[in-house]
């Protein structure tokens, strides 16, 4: 049993009081207030986090990265060829830079690149190179969430449309969520629009797990670093060395789950909360459901997406999707 527990009930309510809505307190607070505790997975991605993902992409053990690049590299032309209309490339989500290259590259059909982004920095920065580098191509950054609904700029609501969404990031949704992320995704691109998605595959677990667990022990630093960034932005005392990263396999569910597992007995302090573990008990960090192609699939045809074409990499890993909205 885990409690939370009050030092001190005004200085509580003041510590509650200050929370601003959807952030980071706010979502620790609740999250380890739940009988199973969970932190979410969007909170990774301070400096630091953002740094040691770009490394866990780079890993021998974490195949995803390089397999979906071999499929833009390998297949683009064929990829292409499905899309002799299409005009308008958009992304949802930049930062993906290498991937998004290796598909203009292979598409000089196109007249627009909109990439959608939270960060606006990130999203200036990749504009301002991406034009350098593509000279004739419109480049339009959209600021916005792009897991609410996006409206377009006009000059893109008449052309074809395809969005673009790699890295298997809709493997970290659940999947009702995944359904309705499609489902605006189809609202975006409208009728005959298309959507090029990649999707981790279901494989064995030792493979799947070492992804996410490697031996450089990246992904436990990466893991690890919320609780870093706890200590760091909320004043907590989260004794790093009493906490482990853990990746596993939950074969029912079809997902990696990550969690941050506590080496023994302890209590953790949040300004005034305080939050008591037992041996064992773990935070969990994130989910990546992975997809076999007719599981998938049939989420697509759920979204009222139509599956035009699937490409795998040589080790059949990883896989991405054309998909055709049907209006
Ligand atoms: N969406 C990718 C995946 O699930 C990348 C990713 C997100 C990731 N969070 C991660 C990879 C945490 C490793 C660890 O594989």
């Amino acid at each position: 049993m885990s409690v939370v527990m009050l030092k001190d009930r005004a200085a509580a309510f003041e510590a509650i009081d200050g929370v601003e809505e959807g952030g980071f307190r706010d979502a620790v607070l609740r999250g380890l207030a739940l009988p199973h505790k969970m932190i979410p997975s969007r909170f990774f991605y301070d400096e630091r986090g953002s740094a040691l993902f770009e490394d866990i992409t780079r890993l021998e053990a974490y195949y995803p990265t390089r397999s979906e690049m071999a499929i833009f590299e390998g297949h683009g032309a064929d990829i292409a060829a499905h899309l002799p209309e299409t005009r308008a490339l958009v992304e949802f989500g930049s930062g993906s830079s290498l991937k998004i290259r290796a598909m203009l590259k292979a598409m000089p059909q196109l007249t627009h690149y909109a990439p959608i982004d939270i960060s606006g920095e990130m999203l200036t920065r990749e504009a301002q190179a991406l034009s350098a580098d593509f000279p004739d191509l419109e480049v339009v950054p959209i600021h916005a969430d792009f897991m609410s609904p996006v409206e377009l700029p006009k000059e893109l609501r008449e052309i074809g449309k395809l969005a673009f969404f790699p890295g298997s990031t809709i493997g970290n949704l659940e999947p009702y969520e995944a359904l309705e992320f499609l489902a605006r995704v189809r609202d975006t691109v409208g009728t005959g629009g298309h959507l090029l998605i990649g999707v981790d595959r279901k494989k064995d677990t030792e493979t799947l797990v070492r992804a996410y667990d490697d031996p450089e022990g990246v992904t436990a630093a990466f893991n690890l670093n919320l609780l870093a960034r706890a200590n760091r932005e909320l004043e907590a005392d989260f004794d790093l060395s009493g906490f482990a990263h853990e990746a596993r396999y939950n074969a029912d569910r079809g997902r990696i789950e990550m969690h941050l597992k506590s080496l023994k007995e302890q209590a953790v302090s949040i300004g005034a909360c305080r939050f008591d573990f037992t041996e064992g008990e773990t935070i969990h960090t994130e989910n990546s459901y992975k997809y076999a192609p007719d599981e998938f699939r049939l989420l697509a045809r759920a979204a009222r997406f139509e599956p035009v074409a699937t490409w795998t990499d040589a080790n059949e890993r990883f896989a991405v999707y054309l998909l055709q909205s049907e209006g």
